[in-house]
């Protein structure tokens, strides 16, 4: 069968993609899924979150080199990993005169999907050959975005100029899974106004907006910042239980449309 290819996705920066994978790797993990996560964003947000070396092989020798990409996993806090290098933001530079760029990812993962159950992709806040790549390598992308008209906006934008142009020429089995509301303000009007927006772009984008939304929470900030295991207490913390519901709800979506 092999794994099933999901990627976080917004060109807003700041709307919990890294989280959102983080908690997802975790989640199913704990499960015990196969799980590999992989940091297409220079930043290494994910990486550093995930206890990973960004040191040596990462996935820049594979998009760049061809480089086995078995050499860079890495045993991480919640499954395997492959990191990120700061390098991944020459990409775009790097791969412009080369042809068929957008499927190195794709070429290189195809090799380790009969390993795992999930491979998720962190990419970063632009529209750029990290996203191209890991969307034509994907089965899947969940659109993370903060109850706002800038995430809206950038919705709107990363759909028109990457999600169907990739549809269309180099991934037509691409699917949007759904869209994902971080960082609520739940009892706030602007929230609950904002539902009613997701969920006509999610309909306009034959998608849906998850049930699940994730409050708030300084918790989660916490978490990243001391490196702490993400479920571990995670009992009275709403934005954990949220996160939990969403990986089963992730889950059940996923293992539906099989
Ligand atoms: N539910 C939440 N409540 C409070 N803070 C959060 C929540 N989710 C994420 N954060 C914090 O918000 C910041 C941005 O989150 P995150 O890094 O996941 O977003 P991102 O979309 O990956 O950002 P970027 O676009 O820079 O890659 C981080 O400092 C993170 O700790
Ligand atoms: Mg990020």
């Amino acid at each position: 069968m092999g794994a099933k290819v999901i990627t976080v996705a917004l060109n807003k920066g700041g709307t919990g993609k890294t989280t959102t994978v983080q908690a997802l790797a975790a989640g199913l993990s704990q499960m015990g899924k196969r799980v590999l996560s992989v940091d297409m964003d220079s930043q290494g947000n994910l990486s550093v979150a995930m206890g990973a070396k960004r040191s040596g092989r990462t996935v820049y020798e594979s998009l760049v080199t061809g480089d086995d990409a078995d050499a860079a996993i890495q045993h991480v806090n919640y499954g395997d990993m492959i990191a990120s290098s700061p390098r991944l933001a020459d990409l775009d530079t790097v791969l412009s005169r080369t042809t068929a760029k957008e499927y190195r990812l794709k070429e290189a993962i195809a090799p380790l999907k009969e390993r795992y159950d999930y491979i998720l992709i962190d990419t970063p806040p632009s529209l750029g050959a990290e996203l191209s790549n890991a969307l034509t390598a994907s089965n899947y992308v969940i659109l993370t975005a903060q109850p706002n008209s800038f995430s809206l906006d950038g919705i709107d934008m990363i759909y028109r100029s990457v999600i169907q142009p990739v549809q269309k020429y180099t991934n037509q089995n691409l699917r949007i899974l759904g869209i994902l509301l971080t960082r609520c303000k739940k009892n706030t009007s602007i929230f609950k106004e904002s539902l009613e927006d997701f969920s006509s772009i999610a309909k306009e984008m034959d998608t849906v907006l998850f049930d699940t939304s994730i409050s708030d929470s300084v918790r989660i900030q916490v978490i990243q910042s001391y490196n702490l295991d993400f479920f571990s207490k995670s009992s009275g913390c709403t934005a954990l239980g949220e996160y939990a519901d969403f990986t089963n709800e992730f889950l059940d979506k996923i293992e539906g449309e099989r």
